[in-house]
């Protein structure tokens, strides 16, 4: 059992913190809004529901792992005897690179820092600090407590035996960590999901197909697949012949923009953000916001089971 200190109890912070708790870690946890901090036993309990429902997680754990995430009100108690601190505040690097020095001029020097940060450098984090070596990044995916997969980023100057240990630790508490050997900008992950997102957000702006024929085409049509064979699995199975002629036909067609879709630029400067503000590509209610996510867990917990073996639930 370790103890793991989370600074941050937004979306993802919570969500490690589950999965932390749910493996059995002592779990502390820090936000500098006490909303948001004091919001979350009810938001890990809300989240279990699917859990308990699919049998997942037995309904007389769900009390012992609301307990072993203790709420932090400041950053003494929060690092107190940490062995691992997972860094979760908002994507802006000068905010973790003042976190990070804060939390070095703490902690002892055997103390891992990881940063969740999306696409951020790692090194960039690190720079200026006495100890980059134990400074690593775990990048979950959203919801982290149902996603399996987490990149393991090892900057230029971590110590790999910190990357064995924290994919240990990431193995433990069931999750399918991967290793990151360059700590190159968005990872492995979202330098392939924005590769789609700029082709999905070109072919609605050159009026190839509908934003929702787009989408079908993803969820009904290749992506489908995903969970079960990777891209490269795929493109094994098609044959690596048929995929370069495939390519040589095809690459010279792809969006290859440099910066941000004229289309994109046009939503925001209409006010159209998203889910959030009830128009983005879709229109969207708060009852048509609230059943995607409540379904999101519960189907992805079901293909899960499917595909995983149960212990990586
Ligand atoms: N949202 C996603 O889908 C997603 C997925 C993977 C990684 N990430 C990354 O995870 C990190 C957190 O994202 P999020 O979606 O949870 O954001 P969020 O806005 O939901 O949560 C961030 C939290 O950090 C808190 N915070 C800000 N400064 C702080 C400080 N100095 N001390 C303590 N708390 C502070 C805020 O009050 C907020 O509650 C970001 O780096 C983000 O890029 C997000």
């Amino acid at each position: 059992m370790q103890t793991i200190a989370i600074l941050g109890a937004g979306l993802m912070g919570h969500g490690i913190a589950q999965v932390f708790a749910g493996a059995g870690h002592q779990v502390r946890i820090f936000d500098q809004d006490p909303a948001v901090l004091s919001s979350v036993p009810d938001r890990i309990h809300a989240n279990l529901v699917p859990f308990v429902e699919l049998g997942l997680v037995a309904q007389d754990q769900v009390e012992p792992l609301l307990h072993s995430v203790t709420l932090c009100s400041n950053l003494a108690d929060l690092y107190q005897g940490a062995d691992v601190i997972i860094e979760a505040v908002s994507e802006n690097l000068e905010l973790k690179r003042k976190v990070f020095a804060q939390m070095e001029s703490v902690v002892p020097p055997r103390t891992i820092l990881a940063s969740n940060t999306s696409a951020i450098s790692i090194g960039l984090i690190a720079e200026g600090l006495a100890h980059p070596e134990r400074v690593l990044g775990t990048h979950f995916w959203n919801p982290p407590q149902v996603v399996p997969c987490v990149e393991v980023i090892r900057a230029q100057d971590t110590d790999p035996a910190v990357v064995d240990r924290v994919m240990e630790l990431l193995t433990g508490a069931g999750k399918h960590p991967v290793r990151v050997e360059k700590d190159v900008p968005g990872f492995v992950g979202n330098r392939m999901q924005h590769a789609l997102w700029r082709e999905a957000i070109y072919l609605v702006e050159q009026g190839i197909a509908s934003p929702e024929d787009v989408d079908a085409v993803v969820r009904l049509g290749f992506g489908l697949r995903l969970a079960f064979l990777g891209p490269l699995q795929t493109a094994d199975l098609a044959g690596l012949d048929l995929t370069r002629a495939v390519h040589q036909d095809l690459l010279p067609h792809l969006d290859c923009a440099k910066g941000p879709s004229p289309l994109l630029e046009r939503k925001l400067a209409q006010g159209h953000l998203g889910a959030k503000a009830g128009q983005g590509f879709h229109s969207w209610t708060p009852e048509s916001l609230a059943a995607v996510k409540q379904n999101r867990d519960r189907t992805l917990l079901k293909i899960l089971r499917e595909v995983l073996p149960s212990k990586q639930i």
